[in-house]
Parts: structure tokens; sequence; C-alpha cells
């Protein structure tokens, strides 16, 4: 064990190799550049060397564990991944270490050094088009305003109450969600895109179901991103999320070609997306080591 080490590495270089490396655009950036850019602030990025080689590589800083990377022809997944987790261990006290991004191949390795799966997640991604839609009798779909921020918040917050997302990510407050949503907005308005977001009405006007889509000005490639789509559970399964999907690619399509969402792999929203042409990418699990007393 004493011939490998970790050897701060030089951000640049470690950009080049954990791009080339790590065989998947688990973000589907479809870019270069941005690929590199995910390490290059990082200040913790590790080579793991075994005399002047490289060996491989990992982002490991504050008890979390990314962008890990073995450099051919070294394949010891167990030895590396060992490596990694006691390197992580050294450089901090907290009792858990994270290892965000697993790649579905490297997830059984890590099982067998005892880190538990937490979050398989993956990005889904489709051309913008336009796409026309229809909605049930006494249903209207509305872009939403500023006023309105609370009424969503309030049915996403209800959405959210038990459900597999709250199970992963935890609880949030009403007052965070609004919060979200608010900044979300602002964004949008920045970007000129607050028109792909929409909210649907019922035949009383109460909002029933909302999406928070459009472009986030740090997104790479100008691509657009729906942040949330929800629909109270008395009104589901009558195409009002397929709807304001639909009205959110039809709006985005004078502005980018793309499309993207975030979705946990075990939520049976991803059968909405897949319906709606949504491709998914890389599957990428979060996993967790305790420390042992
Ligand atoms: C996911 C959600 C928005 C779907 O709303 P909805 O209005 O019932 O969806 P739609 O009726 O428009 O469904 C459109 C298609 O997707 C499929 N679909 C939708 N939800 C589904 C589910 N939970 N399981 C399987 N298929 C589903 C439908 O079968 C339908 O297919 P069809 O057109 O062949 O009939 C709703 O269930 C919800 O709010 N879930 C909780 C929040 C959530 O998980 N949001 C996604 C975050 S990534």
């Amino acid at each position: 064990m004493s011939d490998y080490t970790f050897a701060k590495a030089d951000n640049d270089l470690f950009a080049v190799y954990q791009t080339i490396y790590s065989q998947a655009d688990i973000e589907m950036w479809f870019s270069w550049e941005h690929r590199l850019n995910d390490t290059k602030g990082c200040k913790d990025c590790f080579f793991l060397c075994r005399g002047d080689d490289k060996l491989g590589g990992a982002v490991i800083s504050g008890g979390a564990v990314r962008n890990a990377f073995l450099v051919p022809p070294f394949d010891d997944h167990s030895l590396f991944w060992r490596l990694v987790i006691e390197k992580a261990k050294s450089l901090t006290k907290k009792a858990e270490i994270i290892c965000n991004g697993v790649l579905a191949g490297e997830v059984e390795t890590l099982r067998s050094l005892g880190v538990r799966v937490w979050r398989p997640r993956q990005i889904m991604c489709r051309p913008t088009d336009v796409l026309p839609y229809s909605l049930p009798a006494g249903f209207t779909l509305e872009a939403p305003t500023q006023a309105d921020i609370p009424e969503i918040a309030k049915v996403a917050y209800t959405v959210n109450l038990g459900s597999i997302s709250e199970e992963m990510f935890g609880r949030e407050s009403l007052r965070d969600v609004k919060k979200e949503v608010k900044k979300s907005f602002a964004y949008f308005a920045e970007t000129g895109t607050m028109d792909q977001c929409s909210v649907i009405r019922d035949a009383e006007k109460q909002i029933v179901g909302g999406c928070v889509a459009g472009i986030y000005p740090q997104m790479p490639l100008g691509f657009a991103f729906i942040a949330d789509v929800f629909v109270l559970p008395e009104f589901r399964g009558q195409g009002l999320a397929g709807a304001m999907l639909r009205h959110a690619l039809t709006m985005a399509h004078p502005k980018t070609p793309l499309m993207k969402l975030h979705v946990l792999v075990d939520n049976p929203a991803a059968n909405l997306y897949h319906k709606l042409g949504f491709i998914p990418g890389p599957v990428f699990t979060d996993m967790k080591y305790s420390r042992k007393e």
C-alpha cells in the first residue's frame, strides 16, 4: 500500500485527465469546455500515483469524493476506491464520506467496500420543438406571474410531502420552496424565458399544477432546464403534466435546441419524460460510507 501516494494535482492537467478518463458526460453538457471547467475551480484535485505513474484521480474534499477516474492500464477498481476512501477519511473528521456521481460500473465495487447506495440519478434531455397540446375541459394553462409564487410554492410543497424526492433530498420548508421558485423566476426574467413556465388552473381558478422551466444564466451552452413539474394527486393522469412540458418545449424552441432535466432513477416521473421523447444520460449514484467507530 505504501507504494501508492496521492499528489495534489495541477488543476488544468487534472481537468484534462478527468474529462478523458471519466468516460461519461453525466451532466449531458455535450461540451469539452464545460466538462473541463467542472473541476477547474476545485482546490482538492488529487492524482493517485505509484512512483511517477498516474493511476487515477479524484476530487477529495470536505468528506466528499467526486470526478473519480482510473487511468489505463491500471484497472484495480477495488484498490483504487479503498485508497480514495482512506484518503477522504484522513482529510476529514466527518462521520460519513459521500461519493458523488459514481458511475454504474463502479457501484458494485463500492458496495463490496461497505459504501451504500444513496441517490441514483440521471439527466434526461430532448430537442425543443413545436409540440401541440390539449387540455381536458375546465382546465386552463397560463403563464405564472410573481403574484402566483405563494400559491405555486404551496402546491409544489404539498406534492413533495412523502415523495421520493423528499425521501432522498430531505424535507424542504414551504418558505424554502417559495424562495427557490422566486429565485428561478428571477433567473428566467433575466434570460427572458419566463414564458417556458406554466401553471394549470381548474374551473375554480385554483392552481392544481405547475412547471418551473427556463434558461438559467449559468447553464452551459444556454440549454433550457426543467427545474420542477408537479400536479396535485387528485388531478393526475389527465395529461396535465404532459401539456405543461409540451408548452415548455414549444416556448423554448426559438431560443435553444435542447431541454434538460434531472430525475431520480426510481421516480416514476421518468416514465412521463420517456413518453415525451426525453433520453436518459448515464446513471450516476451518490453513495455514503459510514466511518466505523
Ligand atoms: C409526475 C407528475 C407531474 C405527472 O403528472 P400527470 O399530470 O399525472 O402526468 P400526465 O397525465 O401528463 O402523464 C403523461 C404521460 O406520462 C405517464 N406518467 C405520468 N406520471 C406517471 C407515473 N407516476 N408513473 C408512470 N407513468 C406516468 C402517463 O401514463 C402518461 O402517459 P400517456 O400519455 O401514455 O397516458 C405527477 O405524478 C407528480 O406531480 N408527481 C410528483 C412530483 C414529481 O415527481 N415530479 C417530477 C420531478 S422530476
